[in-house]
């Protein structure tokens, strides 16, 4: 049951709303941003192809919302081969993953969503697939006519994508030829991306329109399409659908987002750091739990971006918040932490 739901989820985000199709770019040309990354991808590509091998098996990793299902997604394209998709969370048994192995054919790219979820002692089934195309399995019974075979894979890419790199053991992440991060977005990318977007969903939008959503939209292209979409309703409602720079700003307000494109749950974790921990150090866990959010939650999809933008710190003690939140948030900078910040920074 609990599969079934793993992979109607998965199924939603690549079969989902027409629209959610649309918006994706197919092809490295129409894949905006992430040059240095691209320009790689498209040698290493091309060579494969000319050789007429598969390409070499691909790490991705990078905060969420990125464009890492997208890219797997188009190397498959590039590579004129079929994308198979799986996910870490949905691969707890040696069966599983086995399964999914086994049903490969020769140029097809594995997509693994999630990889650093898939257990320790499973993963290990994936050493030789990755390095001599082969399945080791166990059959027969425990002990008594237990005995493993080798059956031949045939040639394919395994693409692995993950929010944690850290989190992967040090064999796996080797096994990878290629491995990439992705970077938060430019404002100049994003508004392409933006544009893009608009103009395939048919919605008319002015270029400081434009600019007043890529700029809020926290270097990520997911929320920059999942914030266009409701801007798109206000116009449609109230000013016969053009996105002006206004429509764009009311919107964002009425959705609690503000002028560096926080939430409410980013305000909620500068806030905690803050009035509950008198601006830091605080551990991440005791942070969650005083402000009731998840750990994990806080530290995949929120941090990032506010390490990224200077609005806090990660000390070895935990985390900060720097001078520039207190002036986000319009809250005096007290005379405590502006001493405990001078002592930090001699100690650093
Ligand atoms: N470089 C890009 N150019 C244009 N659109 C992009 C780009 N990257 C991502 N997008 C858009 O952003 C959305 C999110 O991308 P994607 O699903 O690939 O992110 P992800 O990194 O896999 O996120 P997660 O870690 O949450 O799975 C997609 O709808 C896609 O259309
Ligand atoms: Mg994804």
């Amino acid at each position: 049951m609990a599969e079934e739901r793993i992979l109607d989820a998965q199924k939603s985000e690549f079969e989902g709303e027409d629209s959610e199709q649309a918006i994706r770019p197919q092809s490295l040309k129409e894949y905006i941003g992430q040059d240095a990354l691209k320009a790689n991808l498209n040698v290493y590509i091309q060579a494969a192809r000319s050789r007429n091998e598969v390409l070499d098996h691909v790490l991705l990793y990078g905060p969420p919302g990125l464009g890492k299902t997208t890219l797997a997604m188009i190397i498959a394209n590039e590579m004129k081969g079929n994308l198979v998709t799986a996910s870490g969370p949905a691969i707890q048994r040696s069966g599983d993953l086995a399964a999914i192995l086994s049903t490969l054919e020769a140029g097809d790219v594995l997509f693994i969503d999630e990889i650093h979820r898939i257990p320790r002692q499973i993963e290990e089934i994936l050493y030789p697939a990755m390095e001599d195309f082969f399945l080791d399995i166990v059959v027969g019974k425990e002990g008594t006519t237990a005995h493993s075979i080798r059956l031949p894979l045939p040639p394919f890419t395994l693409v692995g994508a993950t929010t944690r790199a850290g989190d992967l053991s040090a064999p796996l992440r080797d096994r990878f030829g290629i491995v990439s991060a992705l970077e938060f977005y430019t404002t100049q990318e994003l508004e392409k991306i933006v544009s893009r977007t608009a103009s395939i969903l048919g919605c008319e939008m002015e270029d400081e329109a434009v600019h007043e959503v890529a700029l809020r939209s926290r270097g990520t292209p997911r929320i920059a399409n999942r914030m266009l979409r409701r801007i798109r309703d206000f116009a449609q409602v109230y000013n016969d659908g053009l996105v002006t720079k206004e429509v764009a700003q009311d919107s964002l307000r009425r959705l609690s987002i503000d002028e560096l494109g926080l939430d409410q749950v980013d305000r909620k974790f500068l806030e905690g750091i803050i009035y509950r921990f008198n601006g830091g150090p605080v551990g991440l866990e005791s942070l969650a739990s005083s402000i009731g959010e998840d750990a994990t939650t806080l530290e995949d999809m929120y941090e990032p971006y506010l390490l990224q933008i200077g609005l806090i710190n990660r000390t070895p003690r935990g985390r900060m918040v720097t001078a520039k939140a207190y002036q986000h948030l319009n809250i005096p900078v007290p005379e405590s932490y502006a001493q405990s910040i001078t002592n930090q920074e001699e100690q650093n």
